[in-house]
C-alpha cells in the first residue's frame, strides 16, 4: 500500500511509520515540527525512517501543501496522527487545539476526497469520555461531556468525519488511543516524565491523592490496532477504543517506574489538575471482534523496556567524556 501518515515525527507517528515500512507499505510521511516540544526529538525519532521513507515539512492546517502531496496519486489511506496532543496544554490555548485538530482534520478529509483517497485512519482519544462513572468505557456510552479543550477537539473531529462519511463515502476508522506509553514516548507524559525525574534523584508530583487511574497502553499494541484498522476496519465510519485494559493508580504507577528503574521514587502531593480526568479504562471488545486487536504487553514488560530505551537514550544525550 501507499500510505500517508501526518504527524510521522511525533511518538506514536514515528513507531507506526516503521511498522508500515517494515511490512514492505510505501510511507510518505508529513509533519510540522510543531514547537510543544524539542525538535531534536522528533528528529531523533524519524532516524530509522529518513532513511526509508519520504518525509515531508508541512502544517495539515495548509490546504495547498495536502492538496499538492495527495495530487501527486497512488494513496491508498491516510493515517492521520498529527495533532496537538496533551490535556493540560490545551486549557491555554483552546482556539490552537481547534484549529490543528478539527480544521487540521477537515483539511485532511477534504483534500483526500477531492483527490480520490477513500480510507481515513484518525488518531482519536480516551479523553473523549470524559468523567463517565460506567467503566470500563464502551463506544456506545454517551461522550458529549469532554473534560477539557483537547477532549473536545477530538470528539469533534470524530463527529466531523462521522458527518463526512455519511455525506461524501469517505471510510473513517476513529482509534481511541487509551494513555500510550513505551520507547520515545512525548516527555511531558506521566511515565517519561516521572522516569526522568527519578533517575535525577528529583521528587515526582502526584496531583490528587493518588488513587486517579489510567488505562496505560504499549506503543507496540497501538501500532498493532492502527495497522489492523487500516488492513481491516469496516467501510463506512467507525470507533474503536485501543487499550490496555488493566488501569493502574497513579500512585502505583509511580512505584511500577521506580522499580522498572531500580530507584525508589519521592513524592510531592499537589491538588487534581483542571481538566483531568478521574479514570480510564477500555473495553476492547470491539477491536478484539472486528480488528483481531488484543493488547500483548502489560505493564510490567512496557516498563522494562522504555527503562531499557531511556538508558540508552540518556547516554546518547550525554557520552562519557
Ligand atoms: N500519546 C497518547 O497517549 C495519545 C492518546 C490518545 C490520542 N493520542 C493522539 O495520537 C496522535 C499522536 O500522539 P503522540 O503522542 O504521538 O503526539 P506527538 O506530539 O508526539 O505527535 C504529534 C505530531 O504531530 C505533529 N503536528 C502537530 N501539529 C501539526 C500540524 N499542524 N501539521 C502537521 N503536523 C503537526 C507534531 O509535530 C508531532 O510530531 C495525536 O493525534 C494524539 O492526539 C495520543
Amino acid at each position: 500500500m501507499k500510505l500517508l501518515v501526518t504527524g510521522i515525527a511525533g511518538f506514536i507517528g514515528s513507531h507506526v511509520g516503521e511498522r508500515l515500512v517494515r511490512r514492505g507499505d510505501t510511507v510518505v510521511g508529513l509533519d510540522n515540527f510543531d514547537p510543544f516540544y524539542d525538535r531534536a526529538i522528533k528528529e531523533r525519532n524519524l532516524a530509522f525512517l529518513r532513511e526509508h521513507a519520504e518525509v515531508l515539512e508541512g502544517d495539515v492546517t495548509d490546504r495547498a501543501c495536502l492538496d499538492r502531496l495527495l495530487a501527486r496519486g497512488g494513496f491508498d489511506a491516510v493515517v492521520h496522527l498529527a495533532a496537538l496532543a496533551g490535556v493540560r496544554p490545551s486549557l491555554r490555548a483552546p482556539w490552537r487545539y481547534n484549529l490543528v485538530n478539527v480544521v487540521g482534520t477537515s483539511h485532511v478529509a477534504e483534500s483526500m476526497l477531492a483527490h480520490g483517497v477513500g480510507r481515513l485512519v484518525f488518531a482519536s482519544s480516551s479523553s473523549v469520555y470524559g468523567n463517565n462513572t460506567l467503566v470500563p468505557y464502551e463506544e456506545s456510552q454517551r461522550v458529549d461531556a469532554p473534560a477539557s479543550p483537547y477532549a473536545v477537539s477530538k470528539r469533534a473531529g470524530e463527529l466531523l468525519l462521522d458527518t463526512m462519511t455519511a455525506l461524501f463515502g469517505l471510510t473513517a476508522t476513529c482509534l481511541r488511543y487509551f494513555t500510550v506509553y513505551g520507547p520515545r514516548q512525548r516527555p511531558e507524559m506521566a511515565i517519561h516524565k516521572f522516569a526522568r525525574l527519578i533517575l535525577r534523584g528529583e521528587p515526582v508530583t502526584v496531583y490528587g491523592d493518588g488513587t486517579s487511574s489510567r488505562d496505560y497502553t504499549y506503543v507496540d499494541d497501538i501500532v498493532d490496532g492502527t495497522v489492523a484498522a487500516l488492513d481491516r476496519a469496516p467501510s463506512g465510519f467507525s470507533i474503536f477504543n485501543l487499550g490496555g485494559t488493566r488501569p493502574v493508580a497513579l500512585a502505583e504507577l509511580v512505584a511500577r517506574v521506580g522499580k522498572a528503574l531500580h530507584v525508589e521514587p519521592s513524592l510531592v502531593h499537589e491538588p487534581s489538575q483542571p481538566g483531568d480526568v478521574a479514570h480510564t479504562w477500555a473495553n476492547t471488545a470491539r477491536a478484539e471482534r472486528e480488528l483481531g486487536y488484543v493488547p500483548q504487553v502489560g505493564l510490567e514488560e512496557g516498563l522494562a523496556r522504555f527503562a531499557e530505551w531511556l538508558r540508552r537514550d540518556e547516554a546518547a544525550q550525554d557520552p562519557p567524556r
